[in-house]
């Protein structure tokens, strides 16, 4: 799948995702055998929350990242959930299990927040979609306050291994056949593999994050090093 512009691609990923809301949540399951509520735990135990702490998930789509951290720490004193896709967090505030999350409408390349407001800023599955990773970067360490954590969860492009070629075969064949029928949208079943082989590798997006100036920057593999876990500190 290609796009002939920044802005082409912004707005398809934005519609997308918008007639996927509905059926996000169970395809996700489905697609990662439920590994994927354990990835985030392990987002939010990367970030590193104080007591009393504030945390940003930037592009929360169904707000499973936010809900878990306010799971983990109840005493979290914000949790902001924001995304540019209103129906994603309309179906994560229909399934609001009483947890205070604040949702918020924002583009993760402009965040509508000032400098150093959270202690840990967090993603799941959001920089392969961005036009400008590192303006995204960018912005989630400006809202990061100093001594925090930029936690990103994210498919990287797959490893020229065995096991990488049989992955793709998967993402490419299976994946978007299971997806067109339990959302109806095979295509965005589609973007989801190609938008993976056009991302960076691991190694890149640890280079990425430590040209916006964050220290420490690392990253450990899941699910047979096809997810890839980033922490960086600012
Ligand atoms: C694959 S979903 C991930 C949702 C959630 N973080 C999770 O782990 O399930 C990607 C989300 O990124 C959002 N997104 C993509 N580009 C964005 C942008 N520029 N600004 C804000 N949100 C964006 C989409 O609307 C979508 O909800």
């Amino acid at each position: 799948m290609t796009f002939n512009s920044a802005e082409e691609k912004r707005s398809y990923v934005n519609e997308m995702f918008g007639r996927i809301a509905q059926r996000y949540d169970l395809m996700n399951k489905i697609m990662t055998a439920g590994q994927d509520a354990r990835w985030r735990k392990l987002v939010i135990k990367a970030a590193n929350l104080p007591s009393q702490g504030r945390l940003l998930d930037i592009a929360t789509g169904t707000g499973d990242i936010a809900f878990e951290a306010l799971r983990l720490h109840p005493d979290l004193s914000l949790a902001v959930g924001a995304d540019f896709t209103l129906p994603m967090m309309q179906v994560g505030q229909s399934r609001n299990k009483g947890l205070p999350v604040r949702w918020s409408a924002a583009d993760t390349l402009y965040l509508p927040f000032p400098d150093a407001h959270f202690d840990a800023v967090v993603s799941g599955f959001l920089l392969r979609n961005v036009v400008n990773v590192r303006q995204a970067l960018l912005e989630q360490t400006r809202v990061c306050r100093s001594g925090g954590r930029v936690v990103i969860l994210e498919i990287p492009r797959p490893a020229d291994t065995l096991f990488g070629s049989l992955f793709k075969l998967y993402f490419h064949r299976v994946v978007p056949v299971v997806g067109g029928i339990i959302s109806g949208q095979k295509d965005a079943y589609s973007y989801l593999p190609a938008s993976a082989d056009a991302f960076l590798r691991p190694d890149e997006l640890k280079t990425e994050m430590e040209r916006v100036g964050l220290g420490n920057a690392r990253y450990r593999m899941l699910m047979m090093n096809t997810v890839a876990l980033h922490t960086g500190e600012k």
